[in-house]
């Protein structure tokens, strides 16, 4: 028996050793990239040959093209109002303190200062463009000084910015469908700003509801927060709130305990269409054991400071119009376009029958434009508004940039070529260019051909509450569904991975970590 057990030793001193040595080498990476990235190299200027690229938008879209755009080869003016990148997926955690919002934004000057090339950042909403002239207006963003001071020195400035090349990557802005009262009383979940005042929110009104004034039935009105709409927002938002209630809400203020509801309103039959029946299934199931009352069917028509209308589709199918106290309002029922889309759409002819957004063609130019492309959830394609989508077509733009560029370089290396070989006087040193002008001309049309953008779905994924998530993930042809606490492992490690930088990295998983030990923060910013 003694020759297998020498032999097992030995399996596990070399595991032990494999996994000492990945452990070192994955710590002198991490090291590595931490480095890079808090010590940018110099950076080269454009020249004054260098075409413009002007690109709105400082989102999933635009920040996948700037992060892959060779930047030596134009000089590219990034525009938008919003001086970072802001990592989505995990907003929802934002909403109860699960992750600190700081975790996952990318300052845009981190980004720019990282390319090779120097990249202008202008902090300003685009408001026009003129087609015709090549430029494009903005104006910057109001301070907290500006407000302060009226229209003082530092009130809002507009100017002019020219560009060669124009992509438009602004996003789209919450629909409310006009229903009366949403914006007024509701809160959204699409930047960090939002966010922040729901954190605020929930803690507002579970105050309000404990002071000693309030009513009981006051106070089950105030603690009752609603969720509108059943797409993936509202549903990892509502998982997100119930958790933040049943590990810490609970624990330090066990008085609301009774009153303390959840309730997701979805005017269709069935929370996430867009994922496969047996996750929609579980997910309800799931929410039922949380305790998070889901209301299918039911359509919300009007908001009041206090109540929701909304009309509920009875069993036997018909219409009934219910009234619904609460406390906190989260409006999550999708996108609108942005008011520089909708002006876009309303000036250019080849637009006219858009409605979701800017129409594009298969390399992502703007229909009726020249020169002007779009990307993510300001065009309207047949993909779903994703930041997945955004960032592929993203890195699309980018290959084409830098393609486009290059291409011009050759056409130029041509003409000179064609110059010299046109005052050649010897016979040898003509045809040595000409050979030359053939190979370029071989480069220049291999150069050309550029493929329309396809996209590539690589799946779904979505926190339910409770370490649960759902994941519909695409494979080869077929699909694989799973949903659970192993998904929610693989969820939390996809978004890891994915969050923009090692810093961002950091930040998420200290932030899981102080959750874990110490639980979220019940404090009022
Ligand atoms: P955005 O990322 O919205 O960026 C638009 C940019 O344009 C912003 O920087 C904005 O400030 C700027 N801008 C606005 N107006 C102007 C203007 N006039 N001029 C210049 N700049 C302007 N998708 C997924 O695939 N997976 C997920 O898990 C996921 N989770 C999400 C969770 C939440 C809570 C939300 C709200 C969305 C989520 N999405 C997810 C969707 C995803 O965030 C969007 O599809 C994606 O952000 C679209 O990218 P974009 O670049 O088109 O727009
Ligand atoms: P959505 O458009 O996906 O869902 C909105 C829901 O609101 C719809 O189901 C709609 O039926 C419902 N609704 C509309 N009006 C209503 C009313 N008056 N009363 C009740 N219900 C009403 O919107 P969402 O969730 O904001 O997502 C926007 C985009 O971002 C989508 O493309 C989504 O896929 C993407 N996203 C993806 C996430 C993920 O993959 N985990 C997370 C969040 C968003």
């Amino acid at each position: 028996p003694e020759p297998p057990k020498k032999k097992r030793k030995g399996f596990f001193r070399r595991l032990g050793q494999l996994m000492t040595l990945s452990a070192l080498g994955l710590v002198g990476f991490s090291a590595y990239k931490i480095y890079v990235d808090s010590h940018p190299a110099e950076q080269v200027a454009p020249g004054p040959d260098k075409k413009t690229l002007v690109i709105l938008g400082t989102g999933w879209g635009s920040v996948s093209l700037l992060k892959r755009i060779d930047s030596t080869l134009y000089n590219v003016i990034v525009i938008s109002p919003r001086n970072f990148f802001l990592f989505t997926p995990l907003l929802p955690s934002c909403t109860t303190g699960t992750i600190e919002s700081r975790s996952i934004m990318e300052p845009i000057r981190s980004i720019t200062r990282h390319k090779e090339g120097i990249v202008q950042y202008i902090e300003a909403e685009a408001k026009d463009i003129d087609m015709n002239r090549r430029v494009v207006t903005v104006e910057s963003v109001k301070h907290d000084d500006d407000i302060a001071n009226g229209e003082g020195p530092l009130s809002i400035r507009t100017a002019e910015i020219p560009f060669d090349y124009l992509v438009v990557g602004v996003g789209a802005q919450n629909t409310t469908f006009g229903i009366p009262g949403v914006e007024q009383y509701g809160c959204f979940l699409k930047e960090i700003t939002d966010a922040q005042k729901i954190r605020q929110r929930i803690m507002d009104r579970i105050e309000q509801a404990m002071l000693p004034s309030t009513t009981p039935e006051e106070r089950k009105r105030l603690l009752h927060m609603v969720v509108v709409g059943g797409g993936p927002t509202g549903v990892e938002f509502a998982g997100e709130l119930q958790d933040f209630f049943e590990d810490d809400l609970k624990k330090w203020i066990p008085s609301i305990a009774d009153d303390f509801k959840v309730t997701l309103v979805e005017a269709l039959p069935n929370v996430l269409p867009m994922f496969s029946k047996q996750l929609i299934e579980y997910t309800e199931k799931i929410f039922s054991q949380e305790k998070i009352t889901v209301m299918t069917k039911t359509m919300v028509k009007n908001v009041t400071e206090s109540t929701i209308e909304a009309d509920v589709t009875t069993p036997s199918g018909e219409r009934e119009r219910q009234v619904i106290p609460y406390g906190l309002l989260v409006w999550a029922t999708g996108n609108a376009a942005r008011p520089l889309t909708r002006k876009l759409m309303s000036s250019i002819p080849a637009q006219k029958d858009s409605r979701r957004g800017l129409a594009v063609n298969e390399f992502l130019v703007v229909n009726g434009t020249d020169g002007v492309w779009g990307l993510g959830d300001c065009t309207a394609t047949k993909y779903a508004p994703t930041a997945q989508v955004a960032a592929q077509q993203g890195l699309y733009l980018a290959r084409l940039f830098n393609q486009l560029a290059k291409t011009e370089m050759i056409e130029q290396e041509i003409k000179d070529l064609e110059a010299l070989a046109h005052h050649a006087v010897d016979e040898s040193d003509r045809r040595a260019l000409d050979s030359k002008i053939d190979n370029r001309t071989r480069v220049l049309r291999r150069n050309k051909m550029l493929m329309p953008f396809e996209y590539s779905h690589q799946g779904s994924l979505a926190y339910i509450g409770m370490d649960r998530a759902v994941a519909d993930l695409a494979f080869g042809e077929g699909n694989y569904s799973s949903g659970g606490s192993l998904t929610y492992i693989f969820w939390r490690s996809a978004y890891l991975s994915m969050v923009f930088s090692s810093r961002n990295r950091l930040l998420v998983l200290v932030d899981w970590l102080k959750v874990k030990l110490f639980g979220r923060d019940v404090s009022r910013e």
